[in-house]
This record gives structure tokens, C-alpha cells and sequence, in this order.
């Protein structure tokens, strides 16, 4: 069809910028053009690593670079609305990374500057386009295990001594924006919205969670979930319906494999990831830019909304703020 690559900035050049910067050589047609840091060594030698063309010391730069398509969003949670809307009234693509924002109130803003600007917008959940994570949501689709009832999810570690961005509430610190999203994720993939959310947290003293426990009650189905930075879990997942359950198998939310257990009998199914994970994604974007596209069917505006409303739930019941936010 003659397309040109899709030409990509990255703003904010931390640890998942330079995961994702891996990834995307292993994508044919995704072209790195821009890289931005508040640091022109960071960023010059990020450039160099991954070859990226230009590297600048401010993000306005690489937004207003004209050969870039599409940003990628690689800063701490609290930026990740103000960079999208800029980004967007510039006139490109955004795929921002994960939680879309700070709370439900921002992320509606960066939903509407995607469809006045007419350019594609999508929240990095990198999960959801996981080969193993779509074969279980089409097996739970197709009846499998029969009718869900019970979902099992945590993401937790422990981080050692907590500083920076992970505990600072001004830039959205904690264990639930950080890694809770995941567990919501999954249950909201699964089953929807639920109609009652209870949860708890213990709190760091600067007042970011430490570790976060959520129940999700539906009409007939219950979720029980937790995050955390203070210990370690398993980080497997299940699955639970009439008919069986479905291991999703550690590292869950990157996970390689899974596991169908019914009638005490297992099978395991493998679907090994091409690089760690953060392909699919990109492809992604690439369809939805081709077919001009403003959000993908996958993980649509829609979604986005719906998570972040469920994790505004969480904080309203565990009383976790973020002092430069109205909630
Ligand atoms: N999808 C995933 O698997 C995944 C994994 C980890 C994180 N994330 C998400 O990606 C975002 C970044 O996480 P990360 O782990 O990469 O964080 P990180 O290592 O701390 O990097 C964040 C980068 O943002 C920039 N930045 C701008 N303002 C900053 C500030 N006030 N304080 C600190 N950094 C600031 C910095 O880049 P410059 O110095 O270059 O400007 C920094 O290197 C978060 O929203 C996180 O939830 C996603």
C-alpha cells in the first residue's frame, strides 16, 4: 500500500521508556524519531542506544517535531493528561502509558481532545493485547469453564526502600496506580463493572499506598484483589467458572503461558511473546493509525473510562489522595 513507517517520539526516558524503546526494533514498521528527556545527556544517550534520529532536553520539542506521528507517554502518572491533550492539539497520535490518569475527570479531557483533534488516543495497557491474555478472554467468551464467578489477581513485590515517584502522591505514587490497575484490569475484562467496590489500603507516611486489598462485588460473580510494594505474591492469576478455572500463569499481566484445569485434569498453553510484550501494542497503533482510527476496539476510550472510574472507587473507599488533583 506504499505506507510510510509509523514514526514515533517517546516523552520521559525511565525504565519503561527504554523497555518499550527494545521492543519496538523488533516492530518492522515502526520508525523511532524522537526521543525527549528533561536531560539532553538521558537523552542522547537513549538516542543512541536505541537509534532514535533527534534528541532533545524538553518534551515540547519532540511534540513539535513535524516527523513525528505518534508520542508515546512515558512520564509519572500525574503528567500523563497534560502531555496527552498537548500532544493531541499538535496534531498527533498518543499512546500514553498506564494508569491513563490521574482520575476519571482528567482522562474524559484527553478522551475529547482525541476525537476534536481526530487523532488516534489509546491508554499503553499492554496486557490486553497479550497473545495468552486473549486466548483466555475468547475461552472465557466461548463458555469453557463455564459461568464466571470468582476472579484472583494481585501484583505485588517488594520494592526495598520506597523513594521517588513510586510514594510521592503528587506524582501519583503507590501500589495501586502503580501495579493495582493490573487486577482491576483483569476483572473488568473478564466480568465489566462491578455494581459494588470495597477496598483498603495501609499507607506509606508520605500517603501513598503501600499495599492495597479490593473486593469487587457483581450481580452473581465476586473479585478479590490486591497490590502491593511491601511483599511478594505468586503473580498468577485465575480464573474461576461452574465448569473448570484458568491459570494465567506468573508474571500474569506479562505472562507466557496459561493453564485450563477442569475435572482435575490440566492443560497448558504456551504463547511465548515476541520480546517482552510491548509489540502488540505497538502494532496496535499502527492498525488503528492506518485505518484512521481514533481508538482501538480492543482497549477503547470507553475502557480507559471505565478502569479509571473503578480505581477513583478504590481511592474513594481507601481514602488515597493526590494532593495536586480536585479529588
Ligand atoms: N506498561 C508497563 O509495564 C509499565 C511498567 C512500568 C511503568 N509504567 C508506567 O509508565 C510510567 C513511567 O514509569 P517508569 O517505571 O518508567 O518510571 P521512571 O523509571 O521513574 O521514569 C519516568 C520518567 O518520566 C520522566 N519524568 C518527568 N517528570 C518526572 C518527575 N517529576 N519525576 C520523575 N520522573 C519524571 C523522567 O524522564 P526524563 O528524566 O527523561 O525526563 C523519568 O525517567 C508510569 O505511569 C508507570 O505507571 C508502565
Amino acid at each position: 500500500m506504499g505506507l510510510h513507517k509509523v514514526r514515533w517520539g517517546i516523552l520521559g526516558l525511565g525504565n519503561i521508556a527504554n523497555q518499550f524503546a527494545k521492543d519496538m526494533a523488533l516492530v518492522p514498521d515502526a520508525e523511532l524519531v524522537a526521543v525527549g528527556s528533561r536531560s539532553m545527556d538521558k537523552a542522547v544517550d537513549f538516542a543512541q542506544k536505541y537509534g532514535a534520529q533527534r534528541a532533545y532536553n524538553t518534551y515540547d520539542q519532540v511534540i513539535n517535531d513535524g516527523e513525528v506521528d505518534i508520542i508515546y507517554i512515558a512520564t509519572p502518572h500525574n503528567s500523563h493528561a497534560e502531555l496527552t491533550i498537548q500532544s493531541l492539539n499538535a496534531g498527533k497520535h498518543v499512546l500514553c502509558e498506564k494508569p491513563v490518569a490521574l482520575n476519571f475527570s482528567e482522562t474524559v479531557k484527553m478522551v475529547e481532545a482525541s476525537k476534536t483533534n481526530g487523532k488516534f488516543f489509546m491508554e499503553a495497557f499492554w496486557t490486553r493485547f497479550n497473545p495468552s491474555i486473549r486466548e483466555v478472554y475468547s475461552k472465557v467468551d466461548q463458555n469453557e469453564i463455564g459461568d464466571i464467578k470468582y476472579i484472583n489477581a494481585d501484583f505485588a513485590f517488594n520494592i526495598g526502600v520506597a523513594t521517588g515517584r513510586m510514594i510521592d502522591p503528587l506524582l501519583g505514587g503507590g501500589s495501586l496506580m502503580d501495579m493495582g490497575v493490573y487486577p482491576l484490569f483483569l476483572s473488568y475484562l473478564v466480568l465489566g463493572k462491578p455494581k459494588e467496590i470495597l477496598a483498603a489500603s495501609n499507607f506509606y507516611a508520605t500517603g501513598a499506598d503501600k499495599q492495597t486489598s479490593i473486593i469487587l462485588q457483581y450481580q452473581d460473580a465476586q473479585a478479590v484483589l490486591h497490590s502491593s510494594f511491601v511483599s511478594p505474591s505468586d503473580m498468577k492469576a485465575t480464573v474461576s467458572g461452574t465448569e473448570g478455572r484458568i491459570r494465567i500463569n506468573s508474571i500474569w499481566h506479562e505472562t507466557q503461558s496459561y493453564t485450563v484445569i477442569k475435572n482435575n485434569h490440566e492443560v497448558d498453553y504456551h504463547f511465548p511473546t515476541k520480546g517482552k510484550g510491548f509489540t502488540y501494542e505497538i502494532e496496535e497503533c499502527h492498525r488503528c493509525i492506518h485505518e484512521k482510527k481514533l481508538e482501538s476496539d480492543l482497549w477503547s476510550h470507553e475502557d480507559s473510562l471505565n478502569l479509571i472510574q473503578m480505581v477513583d472507587e478504590v481511592r474513594k473507599q481507601t481514602g488515597l489522595e493526590f494532593a495536586s488533583q480536585e479529588n
